[in-house]
């Protein structure tokens, strides 16, 4: 738009200055040579005319006018002119009036509906006005083919503004347009995609310095990954051991003095959260890594909630399968949907007072689970961050029980995703917190 806008802004200012000179000249040019020619004609008729008893009918007669240029003359009260066409009336008034008063005079008007220019001469010795009307029609469409010519170049330079900008553009926003879409990769995970070598001299160095920082970047990440899922393995082997040492405690538990007790109650308890923790990490570690196959089975969805419902608390907890559900059967599998779900129980549990209700649905080829609670709820501005790594929201530090690491939810957010579903949190009927999966039936 900005080189078509610039290319007719241009191609106008220099048509239109072109025109205005062209105009100027040919016009000066033209009232030039009808004013030399008429004082020419006027020194003739005024010499006949000072012979005696010469008529001006016949001194007109002897004038030799130029292609359409018509000769009048006013003397005693009477018009003569070259032509029938013009008379007194073809004068415009003005002129004759400067005339009259004895001033020579030019002046350009539609005469007879053509352009002209009029020139008017007084012949004070032999009592007479000498006019001459000379036609402009000529040079009229003469600037208008010129008028015409210059639009034409215009236009086609303001087209040749257009291709060129349109060309131009493309050129720049082509490398953008391949950055953003291998970003946009990357940021879905897709570490390996990198931007093709450009044979670009310009484009080099940004697709150099894109590729070095996306190396850069998976190798940081690569990284990470690793030292966690190493620092897990690490500590999996002294844990095993930590527990193990605690159960043998725990076998001698009667013979324990009570702050003895308490003290192998507070160990196991920490001792089982820590394993968790480090069974989670490893989990998260694997899926990062790649290392976590999904082992696709068909199963029947509402069987499978309702026995994990049933197999997570000794309470009852209502399951509620709505008829697109019943007898549906899944593509998924069956450990990690197990996991999300028992992820989401615990969670309810732990934050909402218990698990009110299950509900499942299957339509349009997806299932929906949801769980819902009767707790606080979610807020608003927290909905989104629960499903980050560790975070465990406003309220974690002033948990005194220092239950959860804030992995439970992130980790089902990555089983959800690896069935290419998702997982939400939205506010329940009852005002407690609802947590739903979607996914389609037939797998990922
Ligand atoms: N049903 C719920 N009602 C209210 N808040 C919830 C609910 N479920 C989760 N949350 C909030 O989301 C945070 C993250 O949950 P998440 O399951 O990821 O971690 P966690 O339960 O703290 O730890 P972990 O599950 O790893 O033992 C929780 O700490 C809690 O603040
Ligand atoms: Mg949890």
């Amino acid at each position: 738009m900005a080189f078509a806008a610039g290319a007719a802004l241009l191609s106008g200012a220099l048509a239109g200055g072109t025109y205005a000179v062209a105009h100027h000249y040919l016009l000066n040019q033209r009232q030039a040579g009808a004013e030399t020619q008429t004082y020419a004609d006027a020194r003739l008729v005024k010499q006949d005319l000072t012979a005696a008893g010469t008529n001006v009918a016949d001194v007109l007669s002897v004038l030799a006018p130029a292609q359409g240029t018509r000769s009048l003359v006013y003397r005693g009260g009477q018009w003569f002119s070259t032509s029938v066409s013009v008379g007194r009336s073809s004068v415009p008034t003005a002129l004759l009036e400067m005339v009259r008063q004895g001033t020579p005079a030019m002046q350009r008007e539609v005469i007879n509906g053509a352009p002209a220019v009029a020139i008017g001469l007084p012949l004070p010795a032999v009592g007479a006005d000498y006019f001459e009307i000379e036609p402009l029609g000529e040079l009229a469409r003469t600037l208008r083919l010129l008028a015409a010519v210059l639009a034409g170049a215009g236009l086609a330079t303001t087209m040749g503004g257009v291709v060129i900008g349109r060309w131009a553009s493309a050129r720049l926003v082509r490398p953008l347009a391949s950055v953003a879409a291998v970003a946009g990769a990357i940021s879905q995970g897709a570490l390996d995609q990198r931007l093709p070598a450009d044979r670009d001299a310009d484009l080099a160095p940004l697709v150099t310095s894109f590729n070095g920082m996306v190396d850069a970047l998976s190798r940081r990440i690569e990284r990470d990954a690793r030292f966690a899922s190493d620092v897990s393995h690490e500590l999996r082997s002294p844990l095993t051991t930590l527990q193990a040492a605690v159960e043998v405690l725990a076998a001698f538990r009667s013979s324990l003095p009570i702050e003895g007790r308490k003290a192998l109650e507070l160990l196991r308890s920490e001792t089982s959260r820590f394993s968790e923790m480090v069974q989670d990490l490893l989990e998260i570690a694997r899926i990062d890594g790649g290392a976590a196959p999904l082992e696709l089975e068909e199963l029947p969805l509402d069987e499978v909630i309702t026995r994990t419902v049933g197999a997570f608390s000794a309470v009852h907890i209502p399951v509620d399968v709505q008829p697109g559900a019943r007898g549906a059967s899944i593509l998924a599998d069956r450990r990690r949907l197990q996991r999300v779900i028992a992820n989401l129980l615990d969670n309810a549990g732990k934050y909402g007072g218990g698990a009110t209700l299950v509900s499942v649905d299957c339509m349009a080829g997806w299932a929906r689970v949801c769980v819902d609670d009767a707790g606080p709820g979610v807020p608003a501005s927290e909905r989104d961050r629960i499903f980050e790594r560790f975070y465990r929201g406003p309220a974690a530090g002033r948990r005194a029980d220092g239950s959860g690491t804030g992995l439970g939810l992130a980790l089902a957010s990555e089983h959800v995703g690896a069935h290419h579903g998702r997982i939400w949190v939205e506010a329940a009927p009852g005002g407690g917190a609802r947590f739903c999966l979607e996914f389609p039936v037939d797998g990922p």
